[in-house]
């Protein structure tokens, strides 16, 4: 790796699909793996396409059940582009002999190369040098472009290119006993001779793709003259370019393709602005020249520099790279939330998660205008999320676990434990606290960008809709005087239940309920803080009365909080009587103990029976809260709060956590860091390199983590360099590691560019562009005003 760029520079083939999905490029429209253009689906090599929001429902019979998923669709392969050597093979790194290989991903301007030289069975030598883009400024726009020298021979060259809709969902073998074909041929045309059109549709959802492709050959600038075929099948159309090349030239091939589907806006039908756009569309230079002005823009904007850390440093540019292929300002012009594995495999079927949760505190200070749009996702399927209320027997909206098109609960009914093939029911859906992080999530965009508009209108729907669920979901329990929340699933995905019981869900999940206390107050703040016209709209409108207010000023003060003993809380009611996992016996038995709940399954246990985590539960709340607010929302249900109690959770959590989820070393990391920093550095490491090293072995190559990956940066912004997003301020007090010599950063508070460097000596402040009004900004407790062109530095040696 360097500084903006990852070389592999050795043919693997057994790791080619980890590589592809790191080397995915995307623009927050389309993603494509970073596949070879060469092959098709097999067992190194899978050319995955995904469009953003671009889902289809299918059922299947399994376990004597039908069941329906709805899956990110893998949409038909672009890349294909292939050569052969008269009376040779088409080209495969597996047929051939390879003399160099090398593939880059170029994160500064947002490509992919590959450099290689093979040696077929008749002793010729070819080289190849390939570069491709899905470019970020023409979102419908993607291109390859391949130099091919013949190293030492002379002769017919042919050179395929096409456009393959017979692809089907292939990405993850655990989904494999499952439908996975989506697609619908629908039309294949010869445009001319250098260009071809393909038209598919999703068989559920009726997503029209139009693909059109130019593929030029050209020799010093200039058109290769060749003779021409194409052939046609259903969903699949080539073309064939046959010309003479000589020992030692170096050709030049360029494909060019446009994507559209019937989703996009300002078309008329993704046909033809397909074939229109490759029609106008100039040559590959271009583009790429265009690439490269729009990556400068994302850069300027975005990238976290790290001195005195390289790794760290790369591995940082890595995740705003991958978080800006899921999700970049073309994102705005769609309906579309983030899928938790991005746009570059199929693991959890594209669907959204709380994932968001980790993900918008690195946009709301970067691209606010993109958190203000994907927030719009919920708002858009709040009609579906009061029907799941209304179903379930509460009031205002339940948001899903797991939403894709239209805000249905897509959590899979059953899924494949792969250790043991047994499909088993799957009860991680009643995992309701997304809704409170959805809440959570419009007023931490609010508080970064004080957009008031949206709160005052969607956010404030939303929110209290949300509000409204939560009160009518607490019930009253008379002997403890307290509310109580039943029939949940925390954000541990390895209880689910009671050990013997048959119903699904747990009692009392402390995060679950902590955080409702902390909506329904939230929920009267807003009230208070919104325009008056619009509160008493949304009062009429959502019926809240006086009635409801007093029920969310009685949750606030009487939520029931389940404690162990000495300040620890109880991850949920019942949670203290289950046994302790024998971790020393599991961890000497198994390799990699991470997912405990397979391993336990095949061995016909249960984790439901032990005090065994996946992930952070009850450590969530130090990680969302600060440990004043914690206070707050403590001491108002009328439960002490000594800071004390931050370290006894860790301590006792730690010892009883397997880290199943990427997530959960994100949120220790973070607590940590006051308590101990070794662990915290440690858990921080282990994050970082989660996806780069595929820690989980094998699951990234399924798409990558986009909740660790963003939530890394997060955690340098929030605690490497101390800011923290107040109502107040922005506060910056860092916290910089022995590690890494200096931070620095562009972020928008407010509406205001300010960029911020810091170091184991100084913070330099940096008030570059903005509006006329001044901003608060907090250091080492004391609040200054800034304006724009101010530069201010401040002493963290104390001074004598
Ligand atoms: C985690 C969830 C997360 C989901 C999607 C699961 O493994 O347990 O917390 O939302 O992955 O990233």
């Amino acid at each position: 790796m360097s500084g903006f760029s990852i070389t592999y520079d050795e043919w693997k083939p057994e790791e080619q699909k980890l590589r592809e999905a790191l080397c995915t490029l995307g623009n927050g429209y389309i993603g494509t793996r970073g596949a070879a253009e060469e092959n098709s689906n097999n067992n190194f090599n899978y050319p995955g396409t995904y469009v953003a929001g671009g889902y289809n429902r299918a059922k299947t019979k399994i376990s004597g059940r039908t069941i329906e998923n709805e899956d990110l669709v893998n949409f038909p392969n672009w890349l294909c582009l292939s050569f052969r050597p008269e009376g040779g093979k088409w080209l495969n790194l597996q047929d051939v002999e390879i003399l160099d290989y090398k593939q880059i991903l170029e994160m500064k301007q947002g490509t992919l190369g590959r450099i290689f030289k093979i040696k077929d069975d008749e002793g010729r030598i070819t080289s190849i040098s390939s570069r491709r883009l899905v470019s970020m400024k023409d979102l419908h726009l993607a291109a390859i472009q391949w130099h091919i020298t013949p190293q030492n021979w002379s002769g017919k060259l042919e050179i395929r290119t096409a456009l393959d809709g017979t692809v089907i969902n292939d990405n993850v073998a655990r989904y494999r006993e499952l439908e996975g074909r989506h697609l619908d041929p629908l039309r294949t045309e010869v445009i001319n001779e250098n260009s071809m059109l393909l038209v598919v549709q999703t068989k559920q959802s009726k997503i029209t793709m139009a693909q059109a492709a130019r593929t030029q050959i050209y020799y010093k600038q200039k058109n290769v003259k060749s003779e021409k075929n194409s052939n046609q099948e259903k969903g699949y159309i080539e073309q064939i370019f046959n010309f003479t090349v000589e020992e030692g030239k170096k050709y030049v091939v360029e494909k060019i393709v446009a994507i559209y589907t019937s989703r996009d806006r300002g078309i008329t039908e993704p046909g033809l602005e397909a074939v229109n756009d490759i029609k106008r569309v100039g040559r590959f230079k271009e583009m790429l020249s265009r690439q490269k002005e729009a990556f400068k823009f994302l850069w300027h904007r975005s990238d976290i520099g790290i001195i005195g850390n390289k790794k760290i440093q790369q591995l940082a540019r890595l995740h705003i790279f991958h978080s800006l292929q899921t999700i970049s300002p073309n994102t705005m012009s769609l309906d579309v939330g983030v899928p938790a594995r991005g746009l570059h495999g199929e693991a959890y079927r594209g669907h959204i998660f709380w994932d968001e949760l980790y993900i918008y505190p690195f946009l709301n200070l970067r691209f606010p205008e993109i958190t203000r749009s994907l927030l719009m996702y919920r708002y858009y399927r709040l009609d579906e999320a009061r029907h799941a209320a209304k179903q379930g027997g509460y009031n205002g909206a339940m948001f899903p676990w797991q939403s894709g098109s239209n805000g249905r609960e897509e959590s899979q009914i059953l899924h494949l434990n792969p250790d043991s093939q047994n499909w088993i029911p799957d009860n991680t859906h009643l995992q309701r606290h997304v809704n409170s992080s959805i809440a959570f999530n419009i007023w931490n965009y609010y508080v970064a960008s004080d957009d008031k508009l949206f709160l005052s209108y969607f956010g404030a729907e939303i929110f209290l809709s949300i509000a409204l669920f939560w009160a009518s979901k607490a019930k009253y329990n008379s002997e403890r005087d307290r509310y109580e929340i039943h029939g949940v699933v925390g954000p541990d995905e390895y209880h689910t239940s009671y050990p013997d019981s048959n119903e699904q869900g747990l009692d009392n999940n402390a995060y679950t309920n902590i955080m409702v206390a902390w909506v329904l107050q939230k929920a009267l703040d807003i009230l208070e803080l919104i325009e008056k016209s619009r509160k008493r709209e949304l009062l009429r409108d959502l019926a809240i009365n006086e009635e409801e207010f007093s029920l969310w000023q009685d949750i606030n003060k009487k939520m029931y909080v389940p404690f162990i003993k000495d300040g620890i809380i109880n991850q949920f009611e019942g949670y203290e009587k289950l046994g302790e996992f024998p971790w020393k016996d599991y961890q000497e038995k198994y390799e990699d103990i991470q997912r405990l709940d397979r391993i336990l399954e095949k061995e016909g246990e249960s984790p439901n029976k032990y005090k065994a985590s996946k992930q952070a539960d009850v450590l969530m709340l130090f990680y969302l809260f600060t440990p004043d607010e914690l206070k707050g929302i403590l001491e108002r249900l009328g439960y002490e709060f000594k800071e004390d109690m931050i370290h006894k959770n860790i301590e006792y959590y730690s010892e009883r956590t397997s880290h199943g989820s990427t997530l959960s070393r994100l949120v220790f990391s973070w607590i940590q860091s006051k308590y101990d920093k070794a662990k915290s550095w440690e858990n921080f490491e282990t994050l970082i390199i989660s996806d780069f090293e595929d820690i989980q072995g094998g699951t990234t190559a399924e798409g990558i983590h986009l909740g660790a990956m963003a939530g890394s940066l997060d955690l340098i912004q929030r605690n490497f360099a101390g800011l923290a997003v107040c109502d107040d301020a922005l506060w910056i007090n860092p916290n910089v590691p022995e590690s890494i010599k200096k931070i620095s950063m562009r972020i928008n508070y407010r509406k205001h560019w300010i960029y911020v460097s810091v170091d184991h000596e100084k913070i330099k402040i940096s008030f570059e562009e903005g509006w006329s009004n001044e901003v608060n900004i907090g250091v080492l407790n004391e609040i200054y005003k800034f304006k724009i062109g101010e530069v201010r530095e401040f002493s963290l040696v104390p001074q004598s």
